[in-house]
């Protein structure tokens, strides 16, 4: 299989690279830049990316490659700190741009040279996205000068005869408008690269390789609905049958008919499949319970309780199965870029479950690839294209006190919605009802009630870290408005969110 190797020097779009080659259906893997020599030649690559950073290739501890990785004969393209590493690693001068010269922030119109491989195609002025403090002074020999802005003369540098290329700005950011064209021409111009990646391609590789892991040994998994887990199972069952068993606790806090449609989508697959109903467990330990954090916490240990006991019965497994996915480990701190998300998922490792080795089968897909990788195994689309889930459930969007009664009504009232949602075609990110823990004073009939406001959220986002409210059409929420009123007991009010996060956040609680 055709692979590209992208070393990472901390910047922040690192990710968003491998997500672009991999559009393109060329699998490519991010590893530190510090990657040993011997390592990056098994890994054989047909053309290899420098990430930007957030140093200075001219200050001590600045990160750098082991200079063999210039004699491999494989092309290289260096993104802004990546370009002026190359630079500086093969003979240039890079330098902190000086005030009035070559310090860009944002979008610049940049001129770019067509008769270098790079930018065939796609020559002549374009908007690009610059954001760099320093700049390359004198470009190495062996190079000639691909790209220039109106204040940063040495914008790309090239080198046609060793196959180098390097690039003040980012390609991979949507603000770059030939952006993509550019990573095209390096896959494929330069690269080689022949664009057969495939899903069914990953999935034939990845049951061969569970299979030589494995052997015949056993696997557990803990199955919670949401599409990581699910796919993992589905891959799992497909690779090694009956030799997993997946353990999925209903904890009662899942949305209408959920926990049903998860049990049916497994049905027929071979695997043994273990449905634990802990309602009861879960809504006894946290009754009473108001705060949002000590409800978090209670779900963790109860799952993580219930999960065990399971495992228990089971016996000792060889693998636990995990469905961490490529953000995930990326985020985890493992690659170069800061921990930017804190976690909070329900439960962590249990502690009392032998096992030997844990099995991570998606680890290296981003989450719409999963999704794919789903589908490609069968799942239902309603499993596949679930919106994002909290693992807590229900529990944090009944806001206060949990009862049985407030779930059935919460679950009416969000089934409503997303029926609506999905009947007008609107799509949005994520959206849900949740349960204020307000009563306020209506007038039914002729008569005066005295009941529940539901809220309404919906937003748009990209990474869940910021999120804007979605603009959802007037007669859309007076639609969903009027059924919840009248199909759902007990609420006579509904609110519709319009804060965008920050300042909330997408949950309530
Ligand atoms: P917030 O509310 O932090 O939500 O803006 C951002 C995203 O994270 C999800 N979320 C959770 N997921 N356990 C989870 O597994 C949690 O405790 C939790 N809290 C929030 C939320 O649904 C949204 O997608």
């Amino acid at each position: 299989m055709q692979k590209v190797l992208i070393l990472d020097f901390g910047g922040q779009y690192n990710l968003l690279i491998a997500r672009r080659v991999r559009e393109q259906r060329v699998y490519c893997e991010l590893h530190p830049h510090n990657m040993p020599l011997d390592e990056i030649r098994r890994f054989d690559p047909i053309g290899i990316i420098f990430t930007g950073g957030p140093h200075s290739v001219y200050l001590p501890d600045a990160p750098t490659v082991d200079p063999g990785v210039f004699t491999l004969g494989v092309p290289i393209l260096g993104i802004c700190y990546g370009c002026q590493l190359m630079a500086q690693r093969l003979g240039g001068r890079v330098t902190a741009a000086q005030d009035d010269s070559a310090r860009e922030y944002g979008k610049t119109p940049t001129v770019l040279d067509p008769d270098c491989s790079l930018f065939e195609g796609i020559g002549g002025e374009s908007v690009t996205w610059m954001s760099h403090g320093d700049y390359m002074a004198e470009i190495p020999a062996g190079f000639s000068l691909a790209a220039h802005s109106a204040a940063c003369p040495t914008a790309a540098i090239c080198d046609e005869a060793r196959r180098f290329f390097g690039v003040q700005f980012h390609p991979e950011v949507n603000h770059t408008e030939r952006g993509r064209e550019l990573l095209h021409n390096f896959l494929y111009g330069i690269c080689g690269a022949e664009g057969n990646w495939t899903m069914a391609d990953y999935k034939a590789q990845a049951i061969e390789d569970i299979r030589a892991k494995v052997g015949g040994g056993k696997a557990l998994l803990a199955l919670s609905g949401g599409v990581d887990s699910s796919v993992a199972a589905a891959l799992l069952s497909e690779a090694i049958g009956g030799q997993l068993s997946c353990v999925f606790v209903d904890h009662g806090l899942m949305r209408k008919d959920e926990g049903d449609e998860v049990e049916a989508a497994f049905a027929r697959r071979e695997l043994n499949f273990i449905r634990i109903n802990a309602e009861d467990r879960f809504l006894s330990r946290l009754a009473g319970i108001e705060e949002p954090e000590r409800k978090r916490k209670i779900i963790g240990e109860e799952f993580i309780r219930v999960f065990e006991e399971a495992a228990h019965a089971i016996g000792s497994v060889d693998f636990l199965v995990q469905g961490t996915i490529y953000p995930d480990v990326i985020e985890s701190g493992k690659g170069e870029a800061a921990v930017i998300k804190s976690h909070h998922n329900v439960g962590g490792l249990p502690d009392h479950v032998d096992f030997k080795e844990i099995l991570e089968p998606l680890r290296l897909l981003f989450k719409d690839e999963v999704r794919q990788l789903g589908r490609e195994l069968g799942l239902p689309e309603a499993l596949v294209s679930r919106q994002p889930f909290p693992g807590p459930g229900l529990a944090i969007r009944v806001i206060g006190a949990i009862t049985k009664e407030k779930l059935e009504l919460l679950r009416e009232a969000d089934a409503i919605f997303r029926e609506e949602m999905a009947r007008a075609g609107c799509a949005a990110d994520q959206y849900f009802a949740a349960l204020t823990n307000m009563r306020s004073v209506g007038v039914m009939g002729d008569g005066r009630s005295y009941d529940y406001a539901i809220a309404l959220r919906s937003v748009q986002t990209s990474d869940f870290m910021t999120a804007d409210f979605s603009r959802l059409p007037w007669e859309l929420l007076d639609r969903v408005s009027v059924r919840i009123v009248n199909e759902v007991r007990g609420v006579n009010r509904v609110l519709y969110d319009i804060t965008s996060k920050p300042p909330a956040t997408v949950e309530y609680e």
